[in-house]
């Protein structure tokens, strides 16, 4: 197995300001104004960490690694099977001495009891203990209803999550699937498009504004806008290669959710459902967006690397393995 990992730029917040040139306000990841002015950007900083194969870990950091999509039970696709990719890549995070592993959802097929002990094991095996991993269910986990009480008794979770994962760094996670009539007949058995459901929103809302300052991640497991054309079958089922729409389209309350997290001043939003890793993040509004695509369902598996520092965000990583 070889792993390789590629430092991507941290995003940096964009200041809330008018132009100092002629008074316009300011359109953010804009660096000059329609007078003229450049802006003194701190998001075009370069890099401070050093290509190369490993990711030096900054002293004292709280590394998280961001996965998704694993899809414990599916047979797509052929070669290794899931036990052994899975065990290789939760390797691959011990190597590289990850703190917290995220996974936005889809952990499982069809959210059987058996395949989700499946995932909790493996995990387990690797020192991924409730404490050090942090997970949503996707469209998949929940396949059979709107919540599945197993997955919420297997890991020992409820949504929304509020909690402190590391030093400085505290995660909202949301539960995504939970259904309206109107999407519940929009496509089939699965929920495609996903909501969050503003009774969910106003529980989160109300234990943040307990939370100590700091980075905030914000993880579920739908899209909250249409992903970036950042390829051209970007947007294609990678099982039947044809557009899906429903692929396409953002969380059927998308901006209830974004309005929560720029109210909360949430540092990033991690989420999954999309297959096809997304090379570069993308931003809703001034908010950094990544999509970790599967682990396990493409050829060649990718993930991102975050690095904390007493909450400030130092690093971002890609990485790419060969199993
Ligand atoms: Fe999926
Ligand atoms: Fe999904």
């Amino acid at each position: 197995m070889r792993i390789r990992c590629i430092p991507e730029q941290v995003p940096r917040p964009i200041p809330d300001e008018d132009c100092p040139a002629c008074g316009r306000r300011r359109i953010p990841y804009i660096p000059r104004c329609v007078c003229g002015h450049v802006y003194d950007s701190r998001d075009d900083a370069p890099s401070l960490v050093h290509p190369g194969l490993r990711a030096p870990k900054p002293p004292g950091a709280f590394r998280i690694a961001h996965w998704s999509d694993i899809h414990q039970g599916s047979r797509w696709p052929l070669g290794l099977d899931m036990a052994t990719r899975l065990r290789n890549l939760l390797s691959a995070l011990v190597q590289l001495d990850v703190d917290g592993l995220v996974i936005s959802g889809d952990l499982t097929q069809f959210g059987k009891p058996g395949e989700l002990l499946d995932v909790r094991q493996h995990l387990e095996a690797f020192g991924f203990g409730a404490s050090r991993r942090l997970i949503v269910p996707g469209n998949h986990d929940v396949a059979r209803g709107t919540r599945n009480r197993d997955f919420e008794d297997v890991f020992g979770v409820s949504y929304p999550m509020v909690l402190e994962f590391g030093p400085g760094l505290t995660v909202i996670a949301f539960d995504s699937n939970v259904l309206e009539e109107r999407t519940l007949f929009e496509r089939g058995w699965v929920n495609v498009r996903g909501r969050v459901g503003p009774e969910a929103v106003e529980a989160a809302r109300e234990r943040v504004r307990s939370l100590p300052a700091g980075s905030r991640l914000l993880v579920l497991h739908h899209h909250l806008g249409r992903l970036p054309p950042e390829r051209k079958w970007a947007t294609f089922d990678e099982h039947t290669f044809k557009v899906d729409q429903y692929l396409m389209a953002p969380l059927v309350d998308a901006a209830e959710v974004l309005a929560f997290a720029r109210e909360t001043g949430i540092t990033a939003v991690l989420h999954g459902h999309k297959h096809w890793y997304s090379r570069t993040g993308y931003r809703m509004g001034s908010i950094p967006v990544f999509n970790a695509g599967s682990v396990t369902q493409m050829r060649h598996p990718q993930f991102r690397l975050f690095d904390f520092v007493d909450g400030e965000w130092q690093a971002l990583y890609r990485v790419e393995v060969s199993l």
